[in-house]
């Protein structure tokens, strides 16, 4: 699989504020995560994180006082990010640790509980992450779920054993809601989303067992005296019917956690902190009119006013009615100082002739760069630059400005003779909080809820040369597919849908006359994070309809094809 950022060696700055990320609509998707090829973060590179996330200064880091923060202990597990954004949704701070963290860490963060994560290894394999008891011994509730109870329950003395039988995917549970924390208001049956192969088979002494399936006698165990609990499933998942009740329960009556973790406190709190620390200093945004650099502006734009400058650069690659939309939000709605570089003509002038994607995508990096530090030198006073790097880009690219995994586009990377501080207000942040704080910020919705789109534009969704002709014909096809499926209210079901320009020709009949013209490809995937995704089913009539219109309406098309491969072995894009 193709690392995202290192495509063409495009500098990671430079892809960032060109657009959104893979991890656009990521968060947004509530449910059930992809499947497990996302690679875990090391311990290494949590740690990291930690420590950036620390780094004074870098943004509003920590949240204000007045909020409590769950720790969520990372035992490998690819949920543990998934289980802080549900924490988050019931309004209460979380960040992910590494699982070995040592207790004055947790006490340093001022945690209120932990959560430890499921995780892919067995609790009795040499080499598999251990729980340090003295996590437990902290005074602060713990919650334990699947491999993070199994390490709870064999820590605490109680049995756990690879007992055969497999319980992977929806469950039947059955709890004793009666006296129990967890599960006091929930119903006695329930579905669960499991997936072990080791189970919990007797409760760790002074535990009490409030939940079992037919293969896990010890599905749930309380010991509300000492503060400890776990499960075996995974109520991080939207399968588990009941999950959220569940972590209610565990944050709000075990660890009194308070609820005020809200789109509101962050506006309030980020803007203050960025106010407190930018003063009378002058601030540049590099727009890409993608929902994280947008969200990114308007807060800073808050805190800051005028003294901001956002530059938006107009690459010519963009999809129907973009630029225009951030003109008219920016300037026009908002009232923020906008650059608005039209620099379709020269990043034209680089592109012709090449056909290679890599040379494309390092043609394009490279002009952008030159385009922006042209405009940065014109706010020569300009101290810092704004850049919509969300949590997960810290986590992935192990905290480290210059990051590792995917040689990330969203973290640090700037041309490092402009010497601009970096501000990023979204650092704390996934992408669903993102989102709702640019709804509470008035972002209109197709801004909010904006597609992932790649750095280099529509160029890359141009197979062989990008001519000015050839772009108006993709983006004529590309608007038409964009209609059609929000017409048909599949948006919402979508990762991505846009329409791709080959460079063969082929032959039709329309009227009386035979045509030798273009065909255009539609991609239309369902993902959860890019890493892996799926041609979408789309019905047959919004493709007909949608050939119809291509066909029929864009000069220069002479027939539609759809593309059905998934990813891996294809990729989104098609370069
Ligand atoms: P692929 O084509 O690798 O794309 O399956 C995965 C996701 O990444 C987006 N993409 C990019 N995003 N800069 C970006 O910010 C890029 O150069 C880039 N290339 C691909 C793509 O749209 C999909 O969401």
């Amino acid at each position: 699989m193709r690392g995202l950022g290192t495509r063409g060696g495009v500098a990671p700055f430079t892809i960032k504020v060109l657009l959104s990320k893979p991890s656009e609509q990521s968060a947004a998707r509530a449910g059930y995560p992809a499947p497990m090829t996302t690679p875990a973060p090391t311990k290494a590179s949590l740690a990291a994180v930690e420590a950036a996330l620390s780094e004074p200064g870098v943004s509003g880091s920590r949240p204000a006082p007045g909020h409590d923060t769950v720790l969520v202990l990372d035992f490998g597990a690819q949920y543990a990010q998934l289980i802080a954004r549900r924490v988050r949704e019931c309004h209460v701070f979380s960040e992910v640790v590494p699982c070995d963290v040592d207790p004055d860490t947790v006490r340093a963060h001022d945690a209120r509980a932990l959560i430890l994560s499921g995780g892919p290894r067995s609790v009795y394999e040499p080499g598999a992450p251990a729980l340090d008891p003295r996590l437990l011994e902290l005074g602060i509730p713990v919650l334990g779920l699947c491999y993070g109870q199994q390490a709870m329950a064999r820590v605490l003395g109680g049995r756990v054993e690879p007992t055969g039988v497999r319980e992977y995917g929806r469950t039947a549970l059955r709890a004793q809601p009666e006296g129990s924390l967890l599960f006091g208001d929930l119903p006695s049956e329930q579905v669960v989303w499991m997936s072990h192969g080791d189970t919990v088979t007797a409760a760790p002494p002074g535990a009490r067992v409030v939940a079992s399936t037919d293969a896990s006698p010890v599905a749930g165990f309380e010991d509300p005296g000492r503060g400890l609990y776990g499960v075996q499933f995974h109520p991080e998942v939207a399968h588990t019917e009941r999950g959220m009740d569940l972590f209610k329960n565990f944050l709000y009556e075990a660890a009194g956690c308070r609820p005020n973790w809200t789109s509101v406190s962050i506006i309030e709190e980020q803007e203050a902190a960025v106010r407190a620390r930018v003063g009378d200093g002058h601030v540049l945004c590099a727009l890409s009119g993608g929902v994280d650099s947008s969200v990114a502006a308007l807060l800073v734009h808050r805190a800051v006013g005028d003294k901001l400058t956002c530059v938006f650069v107009d690459t010519g690659l963009l999809r129907h009615g973009e630029a225009a939309q951030v003109e008219e939000t920016f300037r026009r709605d908002f009232k923020v100082n906008l650059v608005h570089v039209k620099a379709a003509d020269r990043f034209l002038e680089r592109l012709a002739g090449v056909t290679d994607p890599e040379v494309k995508r390092k043609a394009i990096g490279n002009e952008f760069i030159r385009v922006f530090e042209e405009v940065a030198k014109e706010h020569g006073d300009a101290r810092y630059l704004v850049q919509g790097t969300l949590y997960p880009d810290v986590v992935e690219s192990g905290g480290r400005r210059n990051a590792t995994i995917k040689s990330h586009h969203n973290v640090g990377g700037l041309p490092e003779h402009m010497d601009l501080e970096l501000i990023e207000p979204l650092r704390l942040l996934f992408k669903d909080e993102v989102r709702r704080v640019g709804t509470e910020l008035g972002l209109p919705e197709d801004v909010v809820q904006r597609q992932p789109f790649p750095g280099p534009g529509l160029a890359v969704r141009i197979v062989g040369e990008v001519t000015g002709e050839r772009l108006e014909t993709l983006r004529a096809a590309d608007r038409i597919a964009l209609e059609e499926i929000r017409r048909a209210g599949l948006d919402h079901e979508l990762w991505q849908w846009f329409a791709v320009l080959p460079a063969v020709r082929t032959v039709g009949v329309m009227g009386d006359g035979r045509t030798y013209a273009y065909p255009i490809v539609l991609r239309a995937v369902t993902s959860q994070d890019a890493m892996t995704a799926d041609f979408a089913r789309l019905p047959w009539e919004v493709l007909e309809r949608i050939s119809t219109r291509v066909v029929g309406e864009v000069p220069g098309v002479n027939r539609v094809a759809y593309d059905i491969t998934s990813k891996p072995p294809g990729t989104i894009e098609w370069e």
